[in-house]
């Protein structure tokens, strides 16, 4: 190599983590900028919850229970989107009803989530500590077990499952949407005050998911 070649690639070589340095600056500035109006928010945000600790923990439960009622409808919707069922697919065809299926299976997932953060959080605010009375933990397992279900659907590729394993993790909601409806039943605000709505829609829900698995069964062995 001639000198003037080695100076020049030396050169090249400073140019390059000029500009690295000058790219970490960047983005250090950047990350600064967002995160010191999100400082001033979380200190401010602080203080409120001190003086108005009651509002501030309403504002946790009422959006928390209404995840679960919307994301347990959406569940509903899983079992007819998913199952296939002929006059369904009279309706809309199988590949939109696909289509829906995995969006609002995203949804009422995220919905279903947030609920159960969100409530996990709101007890150990209220109490110090997390509660494992029977039906909560009715709610905490049916989430523990509606998590692999759902990772399983979205990421059977990049997890290199095979169908059969996939399927059988993703068969796991089946057992989450009763269990929902127990925790939900024997806890939730809208099933002891509320009028008859919330009570008889999915108590009937319920109903037609029991006649949906039935029918299901009967196809499975039929064959
Ligand atoms: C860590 C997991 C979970 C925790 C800690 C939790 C906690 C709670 C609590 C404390 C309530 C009573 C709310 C109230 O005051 O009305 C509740 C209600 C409810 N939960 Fe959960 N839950 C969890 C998971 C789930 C899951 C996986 C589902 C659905 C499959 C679900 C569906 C419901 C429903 C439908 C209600 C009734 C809401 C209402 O009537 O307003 N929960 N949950």
């Amino acid at each position: 190599m001639t000198t003037a070649n080695a100076n020049s690639s030396a050169v090249e070589v400073l140019r390059r983590s000029g500009r690295d340095i000058a790219a970490a600056v960047i983005y250090l500035i950047a990350a600064v900028l967002l995160l010191l109006p999100v400082y001033e928010w979380l200190t401010n945000s602080y203080y409120f919850f001190l003086e108005s600790r009651e509002y501030a923990l309403l504002l946790l439960n009422l959006p928390a229970r209404l995840f679960a009622l919307v994301g347990f409808v959406l569940m509903f919707f899983q079992f007819v989107l998913g199952m296939r069922l002929p006059a369904f697919e009279k309706v809309f065809s199988r590949a939109v009803n696909l289509k829906r299926h995995r969006a609002l299976g995203k949804a009422g997932f995220i919905l279903i989530l947030l609920h159960g953060l969100m409530f996990l959080l709101y007890d150990y605010l209220v109490t110090g500590g997390l509660l494992f009375d029977p039906y909560r933990v009715v709610g905490m397992i049916a989430l523990a077990v509606l998590i692999p279900a759902v990772i399983a659907a979205w990421h059977f590729k990049r997890l290199k499952l095979s169908r059969s394993t996939w399927r059988t993790l993703h068969l796991l909601a089946y057992v989450v949407f009763p269990l929902g409806f127990v925790h939900g039943r024997t806890l939730g605000v809208e099933f002891a005050t509320g009028t008859w709505t919330v009570n008889a829609l999915f108590s009937v829900l319920l109903a037609i998911y029991v006649l949906l698995l039935l029918y299901r069964l009967v196809v499975y062995l039929r064959g």
